[in-house]
């Protein structure tokens, strides 16, 4: 069903293998980036109201290939919604699809009725409308499919797209904030196309165990993305949008870069960063200074994402090396180009704020009790689960009081990297292994990366819960594993 019907081909990985190769291989021409289209929707009734339609369309992600695809208001990806905090929106979601689909607020505190995931299904034909106060800091969110066993098929297809929200206490500051001019939304993502230019989702062992993967890179649907910037400073807000691949941001020459948000929003202060790594689902904000006119050139490399387990198969994917190493020093990893900026000859330089958030540091004797999750893959992938259960839709894992502090210690009993996301929360990370985190860390986050033999320690609390009977979820963010299973159910209880 799924992809296969809406006429994927679906072919094991194995037929087309070594995706590094192909990507060190792709330094062709350069694209304008795609930007998507701005929606601020429309105030009725004191709501801000977006009407959104899901259709099926296609792409050709090899020119003159096309390839079937699903978006939102556009053949692939969608618009980026824009909206404040504290005021009310409000979606209808209309399902012009030939299958059924949900649409998840990733990184929203909500009810649970709002939350768009396994449970809100929308069939063909209907029309879902949703809605609730923005509640969020300022920052980067998005909005994807959350199909119970084909979360992964449908974003793959293109079911995903940002939303901004915007605040006061952000806009003080004076950042980049002009859309598509200084302020860019960058959705990365991996897509496995075949010798004849085709889309595919693979569905080998490989890609069950390791999440798909693919051998082009595009960003908001361009390969070999280039941006002629007009100001001095430019903003890039990342999302890993990705099945699978983690990436190591970093610019070529070795730049810093200042990192001044994470998935919740603004962190305490610009924090200089000379690569930057994200797991699917995280998000980062990034100021570069193009004030000296020279062009630059955002790259990426995938870490190795496993620990030694398939041996020295698929080398430059998981040779060698243990996660959280990367593969940055290997000649023969491969770097990859993400996007291409181009300086304005006029450009001025600008300065960054000193100080942008008060986030203050996190309290862990704030918490009531310690909740832990244990990640595990099983047998070759045959056991994808979190504390020996699998994802059950009649199955309610967790029951956690409303408005109280819990550390909840995510333990990775598994060979490789897992993101792990919680719904319905904004956390703060307190420490992985006993350490503290690193810049990406200190402010609010929804998805947090567990590598192996790793125990993270996160400060969370839930104060939403207008529907305290219907579940949220908490999964890996490897869109694969989320639907082979890692993924559990919790209410949110009235104390
Ligand atoms: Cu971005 Cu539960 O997902
Ligand atoms: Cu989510
Ligand atoms: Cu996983």
């Amino acid at each position: 069903a799924g992809l296969a019907a809406a006429g994927f081909a679906v072919m094991p990985l194995a037929a087309c293998e070594a995706p590094n190769k192909l990507l060190q291989g792709s330094t062709g021409g350069s694209n304008p980036l795609a930007i998507p289209p701005l929606q601020v929707g429309r105030i009725e009734q004191g709501e801000r109201v977006f009407r959104l339609s899901l259709t099926s369309g296609q792409k050709e992600f090899v020119a003159g290939v096309a390839s079937p695809t699903i978006g939102i208001d556009a053949p692939y990806l969608g618009p980026t919604l824009e909206m404040r905090r504290g005021e009310r929106v409000r979606f209808h979601i209309d399902n012009n699809l030939a299958e059924g689909a949900t649409v998840h607020w990733h990184g929203f505190e909500l009810p649970a009725s709002a939350d768009g995931g396994p449970h809100q299904l929308i069939c063909p034909g209907e029309r879902w409308s949703p809605s609730f106060e923005v509640r969020q800091r300022a920052s980067l969110y998005w909005y994807h499919s959350h199909l119970h066993r084909r979360a992964g098929s449908q974003v793959y297809a293109g079911l995903a797209a940002p939303i901004y929200v915007r605040d006061d206490q952000e806009e003080r500051l004076g950042l980049p904030s002009e859309y598509g001019i200084d302020d860019i939304p960058l959705i990365v993502q991996d897509r496995m196309i075949d010798g004849s230019g085709q889309l595919i989702y693979p569905s080998g062992m490989q890609a069950r165990m390791m999440g798909v993967r693919g051998n082009r890179i595009y960003v908001n649907g361009t390969e070999d993305a280039v941006f002629d910037a007009a100001t001095g400073q430019l903003r890039l807000r990342l999302l890993n949008g990705s099945n699978a691949r983690f990436y190591d941001f970093s610019l070529e020459g070795g730049a810093p870069m200042q990192l001044i948000a994470s998935d919740g929003g603004l962190l305490d202060r610009p924090h200089p960063v000379r690569s930057l790594r994200l797991a699917p689902g995280e998000r980062a904000q990034i100021i570069l200074d193009l004030a000296e006119g020279r062009p630059l050139r955002l790259v990426a490399s995938s870490p190795d994402n496993m620990m030694g387990m398939m041996g020295g198969q698929g080398r430059g994917m998981m040779g060698g090396g243990m996660m959280g190493r990367g593969n940055d020093g290997d000649p023969s990893g491969g770097v990859f180009r993400i996007l291409d900026i181009r300086p304005a000859d006029t450009a001025r330089s600008v300065r960054l704020p000193a100080e942008l958030a008060p986030l203050g540091v996190p309290d862990p004797s704030l918490a009531v009790r310690t909740r832990r999750f244990v990640i595990d893959m099983g047998m070759m992938g045959g056991g994808m689960s979190i504390n020996d259960a699998a994802m059950d839709m009649d199955v309610i894992n967790e029951r956690v009081p409303v408005g109280q502090w819990e550390i909840w210690e995510i333990a990775n009993a598994s060979m490789m990297a897992h993101p792990f996301h919680i719904h319905n929360t904004q956390f703060r990370v307190i420490e992985r292994n006993g350490r503290a985190p690193p810049p990406l860390e200190t402010g609010y986050k929804d998805t947090v990366v567990v590598n192996p033999r790793e125990q993270v320690r996160v400060l969370v609390r839930f104060e939403e819960n207008t529907d305290p009977d219907l579940p949220y979820m908490y999964h890996c963010h490897i869109l694969e594993h989320e639907d082979a299973g890692m993924m559990g159910q919790f209410v949110v209880m009235n104390s």
